[in-house]
């Protein structure tokens, strides 16, 4: 892989070990991946945040890149981490909270911009085919197939790397010939709620492997339905993007894929492991809660109250939540909880009690088994929403 005479530089020590240390993990990544050269980024957005996902050794190494004066050369967000200070730092324990929070400082004094969100498209909107080094499957694929900005999905160190570096190495989706469809997916049934929309990028996932998708279908198809695709989809496969399929995509040589109304309807199936009428924690927000999604949500529970059995979640960025503060309030003022900065994922609900949730997330649905020990149901807005409140 060719390298300028500065980052021969920088890989040699020149600049210090943590910029050594980071080019090392570039040149690395993109011999593998047979790059001819690193290219500058627009921005880097890091996951791997979360003290609940990450553990003790990878925060040992922040540290250490922190303390050899790391700091981030370009726009760097951060995901969530694994707690909210309003509602859950009370109920976990101090150690836990006290090793969260030195993570976070860690990337605060890299000069990482805290959002801890994994929708950071909502706080700035890259730019169109901005080079960009993220590492939130959620959002590289939201990014690349709904913003037409280009990023690989990266690994928690690589986007670390590019962000302390702003490189990235020139492979993969960062290359024009490589982000051609090659599958037309046609999808024969109406897509009726953000939870068909789950299930299709679920199936999609599952089939694919790494071959990049046009769909046929996807019409009224709106930007947070597309969210929920594009996260689902990341959650089950390796593909990094779709296209809405047009006219001006050749068919020929492509791969055809037809999609029905069972195949998805078994996927919600499958997604649900139970059916409890009262779940612990009825869960919105994965990928993070849009405004206007937090908008709906308040529009739903209208002037009802959420039942004082259950927990309801609403999870969403700071920075959505200042721009939603009405709707907000008026989501808490019932009963719910605005939580920012985490997810029903990425922090510690076994810890709090919760066994059983009910999400209109695929995606959470399908992590929440395994990294939640949580048994979930998988069901549209409207009836998370009925489910949580009082009669
Ligand atoms: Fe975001 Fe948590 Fe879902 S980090 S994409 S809300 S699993």
């Amino acid at each position: 892989m060719y390298l300028t005479k500065e980052e021969e530089r920088i890989y040699d020590g020149e600049f210090g070990w943590a910029n050594q240390v980071c080019m090392k993990i570039l040149v690395r990544l993109g011999e593998l991946f047979g790059a001819d050269r690193l290219i500058p980024i627009s921005s880097a957005h890091v996951s791997g945040v979360s003290y609940k996902t990450l553990g003790d050794a990878p925060s040992e190494f922040l540290k250490a890149l922190a303390e050899s004066n790391a700091k981030a050369k370009v726009k760097a967000t951060t995901n969530p981490h694994s707690i909210d200070r309003k509602h859950i730092s009370a109920r976990i324990s101090e150690e836990v909270v006290q090793k969260q929070l030195a993570i976070t400082k860690t990337f605060e004094r890299m000069e990482f911009r805290n959002s801890l969100t994994c929708t950071p498209y909502y706080l700035e909107k890259p730019k169109l085919h901005a080079h960009m080094a993220w590492s939130e499957s959620s959002a590289v694929v939201y990014a690349n197939s709904v913003l037409n900005a280009w990023t690989n999905r990266e690994g928690g160190p690589s986007a670390l790397a590019a962000a302390i570096t702003g490189k990235t190495p020139n492979y993969g989706i960062h290359k024009a010939e490589e982000r051609k469809p090659k599958v037309l997916v046609t999808v024969n049934t109406k897509l009726k709620s953000e939870t068909d929309f789950g299930a299709l990028g679920i199936f999609l996932g599952e089939i694919l492997e790494d071959k990049i998708p046009a769909i046929k279908g996807l019409e009224s198809a709106s930007k947070d339905d597309l969210k929920q695709l594009g996260a689902a989809l990341a959650s089950t496969g390796m593909v990094n993007m779709f296209h809405f399929y047009n006219e001006k995509i050749s068919k020929e040589g492509l791969e055809k894929i037809s999609i029905d109304k069972n195949d998805l309807a078994k996927v919600k199936q499958k997604l649900t492991m139970t059916s409890t009428k009262k779940p612990d924690l009825v869960f919105i927000g994965c990928p993070h809660c849009s405004l206007n999604e937090v908008k709906r949500v308040a529009n739903l529970i209208s002037d009802k109250k959420i039942r004082d059995d259950l927990e309801f979640w609403v999870c969403t960025s700071r920075h959505i939540k200042e721009k939603a503060e009405k709707y907000a309030n008026k989501i808490e003022k019932c009963g719910g909880k605005i939580i920012t900065d985490t997810c029903a994922v990425v922090t510690w609900t076994e810890k709090l009690g919760i066994r059983t949730m009910m999400t209109n997330s695929a995606k959470t649905a399908h992590y929440a088994p395994t990294l939640d020990n949580a048994d979930v149901t998988l069901a549209p807005l409207e009836e998370c929403i009925k489910t949580a409140l009082k009669e």
